[in-house]
């Protein structure tokens, strides 16, 4: 059979391999040190099997303004880093409690519980430092615009403030709506934060950028929804985590709110959704339209 997403996962591929070696070139090196524990554990959940959606995102929305992969690749690695931080602490016990993460012991069973917490700090500190250094561009306005749309995605107002209600979400009963707004905060910011630095890296018209966060938001509620259907539906060989965790620890997920045939039909509709914020851009964004159908389709 034809394997619809070839091209695709090609190029999610070829994003990967990049990027893997600009974040083994980003990372601090392991030396016999002190703090070495720490490091190891960084490069250790960093430099893992991740599915890399959200530098793939910074890639793909820098070329639609002729930016060329070489320098889009740091600002990536800087979101990824966030990201694997992000995935770290909520495996700890506090959080998710979780022991496998894309196919491995996770952070904290490898390294410990101390040595996790630090390297999810290193790593979302690191990310600040590579957002401000001028081989990130040129432009210390580009960077700071950067600095600061990475800032507000990750912290209270994105991920941090949607993992708070996420945990709340095990003892409250929360709305649909609730559960919505949770969902774009834990993971929208970041897909938002993706799509936003590719338009930041091309310095795009204020249109462009409107119609790309529209697309990022659609995509990411698409991906948690699709995320809580596999941990109901999917197996830990193919996702490469624990799977039935959330109904397990009570969690309110869309999923559970409305059961897997219309949550399935909900993230449906907002691929579709995704697609009409993309109307306004040529061809070269057919890699973002497929992308978006993916999302949904994944088995990991
Ligand atoms: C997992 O993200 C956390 C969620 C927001 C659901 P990914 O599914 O992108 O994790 P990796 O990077 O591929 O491991
Ligand atoms: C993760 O949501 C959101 C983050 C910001 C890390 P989940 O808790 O559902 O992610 P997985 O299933 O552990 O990857
Ligand atoms: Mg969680
Ligand atoms: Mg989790
Ligand atoms: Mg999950």
């Amino acid at each position: 059979m034809m394997n619809k997403f070839k091209n695709l996962q090609d190029e999610l591929e070829n994003v990967a391999l990049d990027l893997n070696e600009k974040m083994d070139v980003l990372l601090p090196e392991v030396a016999k040190c002190g703090e070495a524990k720490v490091l190891e554990a960084m490069r250790y959940s960093t430099l893992s099997p991740g599915k890399k959606m959200r530098p793939f995102l910074v890639a793909t929305t820098a070329s639609l303004f002729g930016v060329g992969r070489e320098i889009s690749l740091q600002a990536a690695s800087a979101i990824e880093f966030i990201h694997v931080y992000s995935l770290i602490h909520d495996d700890l016990p506090a959080m998710d409690d979780d022991d496998m993460r894309r196919g491995q012991p996770a952070c904290h069973i490898k390294f410990g519980e101390a040595a996790a917490i630090l390297a999810g700090d290193g790593l979302l500190t690191l990310a600040f430092d590579i957002l401000a250094d001028e081989s990130t561009h040129p432009s210390p306005n580009v960077r700071c615009e950067l600095i600061q749309a990475a800032a507000k995605a990750s912290g209270v107002s994105g991920m941090v403030g949607g993992q708070m209600m996420d945990l709340n979400a095990q003892h409250d009963k929360l709305t649909i709506d609730e559960i919505i707004h949770l969902q774009r905060m834990k993971t929208g910011a970041l897909f938002r934060l993706s799509c936003e630095a590719g338009a930041i890296l091309g310095k795009s018209g204020q249109k462009q950028r409107i119609a790309l966060r529209g697309y990022a938001n659609a995509i990411g509620l698409a991906f948690q929804i699709t995320d809580d259907l596999l941990d109901a539906e999917g197996s830990e060989r193919e996702t490469g985590k624990p799977v039935r965790q959330d109904k397990s620890k009570g969690k309110a997920t869309l999923v559970s709110a409305l059961g897997v045939d219309r949550a399935r039909n909900q993230a449906k509709m907002l691929i579709q959704q995704a697609q009409t914020h993309l109307e306004s851009f040529d061809k070269r964004a057919d890699i973002l339209r497929e992308l978006a159908n993916y999302i949904i389709e994944r088995k990991r």
